[in-house]
């Protein structure tokens, strides 16, 4: 990283926090029509970095009739190619931009500059690269019809309509951009609502949609609580379709909300997904696999492999591995170069991680690896933890702890379906991982694994593989042509020749 630039940028993302905040209402930068305003923290020193607009529902209110606007005018007469030019013309802004964004994503999550550079950023672009490609190629078929006489029967494909995109605060800008991106190329118009904890890379992302020359009122981006412009964006009557990430306790509460007017959902909720290391296993892929697993982005990821099951045979020689890797990571802040694993997202993350990793000690489990970190400064920091002696009643091995904790168990002599059934002894379905050289067991692993990805000796995210949960890890699916298909309604057109 050229660090010259890292400092010439870091005053622009500044001087860009200093300006005053506003939401992107109608093609304008507006204020919350209540007046509120909300600080939001830099986690790696619980400072303020700046105030944004509260929105409330008067604001989302405003934003759907936009939204519903651009969707009945300017937008429809939009072709597809020119959409997804348009689509490409962002990515193209958010390479120009991309330390600026880096930095406000590191400073308002706490994630390394070496993630939020090297990996969010560019994700972000990429999946509006290919998702543009779908906007000119989203068509229906031509079935035969056996009815008598002639017919002409042939379905459509059309956009949903206005979408209320609600998004977490683990990947903000790749995640914002991530329902954007396949809803655009639909057709649709929207209502983005980015988590209260980390809204600075949607409003900048704001300026870019505009820069990019996408008509008033197709994206709008309201910033919020959960409970105020969140919950109202779920219960609006004029919104057709939601898409959510986050907990699967909200995606509950979504769901009931979306109910008045029967909306389309998208629910990406939460996992505690399993990793079974087979004796047979590749210790060089398993061990910085299962390592990366949990701790990347401090854990906070929906598909962090939390639940280790490894062979006995090859247990001591896996946990010495992933422990010094644990042990070796460089906790610190995002914007520190040497940086490995940054801070949690808020004090009220790090209070939950630490509960849990409390809990589960007082119920009998014990710490077989634990990191370093900066614990007694401000910022929210956790040190790596690996618990073993975990059993299945404690909530360490049965709920989303979404931090940097695994719960590493050993086996010995199990069939794979019993493997499986470990696996799959669980509410969620998310992802799983194997580490084998048995192409056969991996293969009879991957059936038998209720999850929507199974990663087999390592595995990442590619716009092009549809992902989503089994069970209460959600609805649908996104990425890939399913992840469009999402943002539309089919129709079919009958015709008497
Ligand atoms: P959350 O589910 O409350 O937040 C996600 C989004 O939902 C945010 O934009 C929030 O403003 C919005 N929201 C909250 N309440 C809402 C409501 N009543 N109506 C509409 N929108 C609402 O997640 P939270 O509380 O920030 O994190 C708690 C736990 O949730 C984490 O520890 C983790 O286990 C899980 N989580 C899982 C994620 C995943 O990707 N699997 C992402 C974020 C959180
Ligand atoms: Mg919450």
């Amino acid at each position: 990283m050229n660090l010259s630039v890292h400092d010439d940028v870091l005053a622009r993302a500044r001087a860009w926090l200093a300006r005053p905040k506003k939401m992107l209402i109608d093609g304008r930068w507006v204020e919350a029509e209540a007046g509120g305003a909300f600080d939001t923290i830099d986690p790696a020193d619980g400072s303020t970095l700046c105030a944004v607009p509260r929105g409330t529902a008067a604001d989302i209110e405003r934003a759907v009739a936009a939204a519903r606007k651009a969707f009945d005018g300017a937008w429809r007469k939009v072709t597809p190619a020119a959409r997804a030019a348009m689509m490409w013309k962002l990515a193209e802004l958010i390479d120009r931009d991309r330390a600026e964004l880096a930095i406000l994503e590191t400073l308002d999550n706490g994630k390394p500059l070496r993630v939020s550079l090297g990996m969010d950023v560019p994700f972000a672009a990429e999946r509006l690269r290919y998702n543009a490609g779908w906007a000119t190629k989203i068509h229906g078929e031509t079935p035969p019809v056996s009815l008598p006489g002639e017919w002409l029967g042939y379905t459509m494909r059309e956009p949903v309509g206005v979408v209320g995109h609600i998004v977490a605060w683990n990947a903000p800008l790749a995640s914002a951009v991530g329902k954007l991106a396949p809803s655009l190329a639909a057709g649709c118009t929207m209502v983005l609502k980015p988590a209260e904890q980390t809204p600075l890379t949607a409003l900048r992302l704001g300026e870019l949609i505009d820069e990019a020359g996408f008509p008033p009122g197709v994206v709008n981006i309201v910033t919020g609580y959960g409970e105020e412009a969140g919950a109202a964006l779920a219960a609006h009557g004029d919104v057709d379709k939601v898409s959510f990430t986050g907990s699967t306790e909200i995606g509950k509460i979504i769901v009931r909300a979306a109910a008045g007017n029967l909306k389309r959902l998208t629910l990406e909720l939460g996992g505690k997904s399993p990793v079974i290391v087979m004796p047979d296993a590749d210790l060089d892929k398993a061990i910085p696999g299962v390592a990366n697993g949990i701790f990347f982005n401090t854990g906070q990821v929906c598909t962090a492999g939390s639940r280790l099951f490894a062979h006995a045979a090859i247990f001591d020689d896996l946990m010495k591995g992933v422990a010094a890797r644990a042990r070796g990571l460089k906790v610190g802040a995002g914007l520190d170069p040497s940086t490995e694993i940054g801070p949690l997202v808020s004090a009220t993350q790090q209070r939950r991680v630490e509960g849990y990793i409390r809990s589960g000690l007082d119920e009998g489990a014990e710490v077989l690896a634990a990191g370093q970190a900066p614990l007694d400064g401000p910022g929210f920091f956790v040190a790596p933890t690996i618990l073993g002696r975990t059993h299945r009643e404690m909530a360490v091995r049965r709920e989303e702890i979404f931090g940097p904790v695994l719960c590493a168990v050993s086996f010995d002599d199990a069939t794979l379906d019993e493997l499986a059934a470990e696996a799959n002894d669980t509410t969620y379905g998310l992802a799983a991982s194997v580490f084998t050289s048995h192409l056969g067991a991996a293969h009879k692993l991957a059936s038998r694994i209720r999850a929507g990805t199974v990663k087999i000796n390592g595995g990442g995210l590619d716009p092009s593989l549809p992902a989503g949960g089994y069970k209460q890890s959600g609805w649908g699916r996104e990425y890939g042509r399913e992840g469009v298909e999402i943002y539309t309604e089919l129709k079919s057109v009958l015709v008497s020749l």
